[in-house]
């Protein structure tokens, strides 16, 4: 096997202010170059994604960190053309949905802990705190991301989507989640259609993320180099549009949820009201 070339895929992810490796030990390894190579993917060939396929990513995303090992998360599998459809038309989710073979509904769930501390005749108050919500949804994100890394090392392709937030309630009851559990997003997953011409997406300079000891806070030149790094790459797949426009529009006001400023009393009717 040819050694991946690291400084070719860090010059895809950040043109011009690529960072160049010396290191061979890093130049080295197919396991970041599999990290570096990450795309999403959202056109998916005909072609099953077999049970054996789940079982290994939902094995590496349960081999992901947990919050004191509680693994407050859960995955469900839908894979009903129906139900699909249903998430869709129903609960406000992504037509990517539809198309996939499988989604897997990524869950913050505290339900599972309650129903445990309940076999033993103890309350669970502790779950309707907000600290218990953001170590449901922080769980839930880091097996996510495992998961996604698992598929693509199989060759699958990969998306998340955040779409079903939007009527969270929907979700929970399509697939029948209890009090106390909620979709934190959903993962379409299938084999990439070769026509798909989505490639590595340039991300934002490593200094404008990075910093040594102390916080820095972003420089306009950085952003600006960015908006033009990616508009050269959304050139390349017929697309328009600014990144410095599309932030502008996600913090200008409440618009930017996209239906999804319902979070708190939505999370609250799912039994998890983060106090
Ligand atoms: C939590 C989360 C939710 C997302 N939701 C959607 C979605 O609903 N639809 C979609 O097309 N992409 C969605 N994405 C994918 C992002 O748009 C994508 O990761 C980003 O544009 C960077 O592109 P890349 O993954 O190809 O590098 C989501 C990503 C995350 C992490």
């Amino acid at each position: 096997m040819t050694a991946p070339d690291v400084n070719a895929l860090l010059r895809q992810r950040y043109g011009a202010s690529a960072p160049v490796l010396a290191d061979p030990a890093i130049l080295s390894s197919e396991a970041l170059a599999l990290l570096l190579r990450h795309r999403s993917v959202r056109s998916f060939a005909d072609a099953p994604v077999t049970d054996e396929h789940v079982t290994a990513i939902t094995a590496a995303a349960q081999s992901a960190a947990s919050s004191s090992n509680n693994q407050s998360w859960s995955v469900v599998e839908v894979r009903d053309a129906d139900r699909r459809a249903r998430l869709v038309s129903e609960a406000g989710g992504s037509a990517l949905i539809a198309d996939a073979p499988v989604v897997l509904l990524f869950v913050a769930d505290w339900a599972r802990a309650s129903d445990i501390a309940g076999w033993h005749g103890e309350p669970a108050e502790a779950a309707a705190y907000l600290e218990s919500t953001l170590v449901g949804f922080v769980d839930a994100g880091i097996a996510a991301q495992s998961a996604v890394v698992a598929a693509e090392a199989l060759g699958l392709g990969t998306v998340y989507l955040g779409s079903l937030r939007t009527r969270p309630e929907v979700s929970a009851d399509e697939i029948g989640l209890p009090e106390g559990a909620a979709v934190a997003f959903g993962v379409a997953i299938g084999w990439p259609d070769p026509a798909d011409t989505a490639g590595i997406k340039p991300r934002l300079p490593q200094r404008a993320v990075r910093s040594r000891e102390r916080y820095r806070p972003i420089a306009r030149e950085d952003v600006d180099a960015y908006e033009r790094e990616l508009a050269a790459y959304n050139a390349t797949q017929g697309r328009a549009g600014s990144w410095i426009a599309q932030v502008v529009a996600r913090v200008r006001d409440v618009r930017g949820l996209h239906g999804r400023e319902n979070a708190r009393a939505a999370l609250e009717r799912r039994g998890l009201p983060s106090r």
